[in-house]
């Protein structure tokens, strides 16, 4: 169990700083955030929170405590010019879609279903910024008038219509957009020349060992180097250099036709099996984009999908610099990746693999940082090592290096060749390593003002309340509960809280507890007690909220996603999934230290079928903007679930919020 029960985070005045002011950043062209810390102390991580928690909500609408109000920033088919139109969702029964200039119109509007954000300030104030979103995936149901959906009959839709193909990639990826914040309201910028879309055609570098592997050539790029495109686009992060990191997630629902591939006898058995531990589709993919596309047909392009599963940098500052596929940080369902420096300089990036059983990552820079050249951290992310996570039952924990050895464990009779192998197949490289198995890890996130790092698990429902070795996505795996994924099932997640080995994150070793433990704390066993969150003790209703004890107090939560922290160290938890009062995915918050560490009250409710996304401050932390994805999902053109954001009659869209006190002041305070 874990040894390290006490509830006080404590000071960080041991740390070598390498904090720097907000105006040297400003000055370098460099963002404000995720920066290591130096100096603070447990009470400045227990920023005040005084606003009137929500109950949970069904209504087809944003729900927030009374005082806060909202502005919608941008919504799908928002166009980046004063030159072009808005997609018209009035139109969609039409197929306007479908029309020939509709993908070339869709790359200067803003994407579909947003999921990550991250803020890039333009001046001192605060009042000129640059987003850059990821817009994760297309709900082509939602889109196309008769579509069928997911299943089968994808594919003979996509044959008929194969511009639908060509639309749904261009509104897919990242959108960079500059807002602006005027009397207190934020909106798109127009016109502005960072305004850009990164779609699944744009054309983009790759770097870092796998860069020119055999694993990564294609008959559209002999050299392995240039890759078309990024889809997936889950959960995000930002650089202390002012760059954003786009993530690469569930790239195998693009692929199909894994079986003609296997019937394939001239393809080398070692790609084959490659694909075994990425659940690669049989037959048609849930896109269908191979029966008119053969980059995502595995038989024609056995190497293609080994191209996806990255991390993306991206320069919000520099529209003509190309994005560049950064393989020193493995490839599997990225979900976050997320930057702090440590106090030699050197740069952690804290990564999930967000798929049953997968693990958690820590990449870490083999150069420092250089906060007065901003160029010269261009290539940071290429040299260093990826790690993978062991919980141990003691409650301390070690960071596992993926690096290729001939003498072993990561070599050729293990199935790696050579270091870019390990990059490719990073989930066999973490199994083989010992890594836990964990009860899939969406966002990771240190706290800005602790330097604790916070892992949510959004939940498993085939963890076995018994060790079981089972097939799994391609191997024997022990889907049995462990101390750090201690409830089995797992309906609700959970959120684990990391303290690395002398409060430094290039540490290969750090202490752990569970923070939270999801779910309904008044219609369950409310645990108080970190020594009770053992395996075998708790069931689906069991909660814990990192000790504390009022149950009338906290707020019922299920399916944590993404993360983030306000300038106070306060950790707010945005949901993707079943909630347990039945209510809409929504945003909470808690502090994460004092008194009421672990108190968490609900925010904000979503519109029907949305999940809550993105969760990124201005650096004021007057603005909360928020992304609300795919309301409602489960809908079709001819019969739409929601009509938020534009009201009754209208077809929903994704979109970008900005929710901000009435009157000014930090938002929760
Ligand atoms: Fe795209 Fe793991 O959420
Ligand atoms: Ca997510
Ligand atoms: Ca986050």
């Amino acid at each position: 169990m874990p040894s390290h029960t006490n509830r006080e985070p404590p000071s960080f005045g041991e740390l070598i700083t390498q904090r720097l002011s907000r105006r040297s950043f400003l000055e370098a062209g460099v963002a404000l955030a995720p920066l290591a810390l130096g100096g603070f102390s447990a009470a400045q991580a227990a920023g005040v929170l005084n606003f009137k928690p929500i109950a949970g909500s069904v209504a087809d609408a944003i729900v927030l405590p009374p005082g806060y109000t909202y502005d919608v920033v941008a919504r799908w088919g928002d166009s980046f010019s004063s030159q072009l139109p808005d997609i018209d969702t009035a139109k969609l029964a039409a197929n306007i879609l479908l029309q020939p200039e509709a993908a070339a119109n869709q790359n200067r509007q803003f994407g579909f279903n947003c999921d990550a954000i991250h803020f890039f300030p333009l001046d001192a104030a605060g009042e000129r910024g640059i987003l850059c979103v990821n817009n994760e995936y297309t709900d082509d149901a939602m889109m196309y008038a008769g579509h069928p959906g997911f299943g089968a009959a994808v594919r003979e839709f996509v044959r008929k219509y194969p511009q639908m193909v060509a639309m749904s990639k261009a509104a897919q990826g990242v959108s960079v957009i500059e807002i602006a914040r005027r009397r207190g309201r934020w909106s798109l910028v127009k016109d502005s020349r960072f305004n850009r879309r990164i779609t699944a055609e744009t054309m983009m570098d790759v770097q870092g060992p796998a860069r020119g592997s055999a694993m990564l050539k294609t008959k559209g790029d002999p050299t392995g180097t240039r890759v078309r495109g990024t889809f997936g686009n889950c959960a995000g992060g930002e650089t202390p250099w002012g760059t954003y990191l786009t993530t690469e997630e569930n790239i195998q629902d693009y692929f199909g036709n894994l079986t003609g591939l296997q019937a394939r006898t001239d393809v080398d058995a070692f790609i084959v099996d490659a694909h075994s531990r990425y659940r690669m589709w049989r037959n048609h993919s849930p896109y269908g984009w191979e029966a008119v596309d053969e980059r995502f047909d595995l038989a024609q392009e056995p190497c293609e999908a080994f191209r996806f599963g990255w991390i993306v940098e991206i320069d919000p500052r520099d529209p003509q610099r190309a994005p560049v596929k950064r393989t020193a940080l493995g490839r599997f369902a990225h979900e976050g990746a997320s930057p702090i420096v440590a106090p030699d300089g050197r740069v952690a990036v804290y990564l999930g693999d967000d798929d049953k059983f997968e693990y958690l990552y820590k990449f870490i820079s083999s150069a420092k940082f250089d906060a007065q050249h901003r160029s010269a951290n261009r290539d940071l992310l290429d040299r260093g090592t990826l790690h993978a996570a062991r919980f141990d039952a003691s409650g301390s924990g070690q960071w596992l290096p993926l690096v290729y050895d001939p003498k072993g464990p990561l070599n050729a009779a293990a199935g790696f060749r050579d270091q870019a192998d390990v990059q490719v197949k990073a989930r066999f490289a973490a199994h083989a390593l010992g890594a836990t198995p964990m009860d899939r890890v969406e966002d990771v996130e240190a706290n800005p003002r602790t330097g604790r790092v916070y892992v949510a698990c959004t939940h498993n429902e085939q963890r076995t309340g018994e060790s079981a070795t089972k097939k799994y996505a391609g191997h024997d795996i022990d889907t049995g509960p462990n101390m750090a994924n201690p409830r089995a099932p797992n309906p609700w997640g959970h959120i684990i809280e990391i303290r690395e080995q002398r409060d430094d994150h290039t540490a290969l070793t750090f202490s752990w507890e569970v923070f939270l433990l999801a779910g309904d704390p008044a219609g369950g066993r409310l645990v108080t007690d970190l020594k009770n969150l053992r395996p075998g003790q708790l069931d689906a209703n069991s909660t814990y909220y990192a000790g504390y004890p009022h149950a009338a107090d906290l707020s019922p939560i299920g399916s944590p996603d993404n993360v983030g922290f306000d300038p106070d160290g306060n950790l707010w938890i945005v949901t993707d999934g079943e909630q347990p009062d039945g209510s809409n995915n929504g945003c909470w918050v808690c502090p994460t230290a004092g008194p009421e560490r672990g108190k968490l009250q609900r925010f904000l409710s979503g519109p029907i079928g949305a999940e809550i996304c993105g969760c990124q401050f201005s650096p004021d932390g007057e603005t909360l903007f928020l992304s609300i994805q795919h309301p409602g999902e489960g809908g079709t053109v001819a019969e739409p679930r929601s009509h938020w954001p534009d009201g009754p009659g209208t077809q929903p869209r994704s979109s970008v919020i900005a929710v901000r006190k009435e009157g000014g002041g930090k938002v929760g305070s």
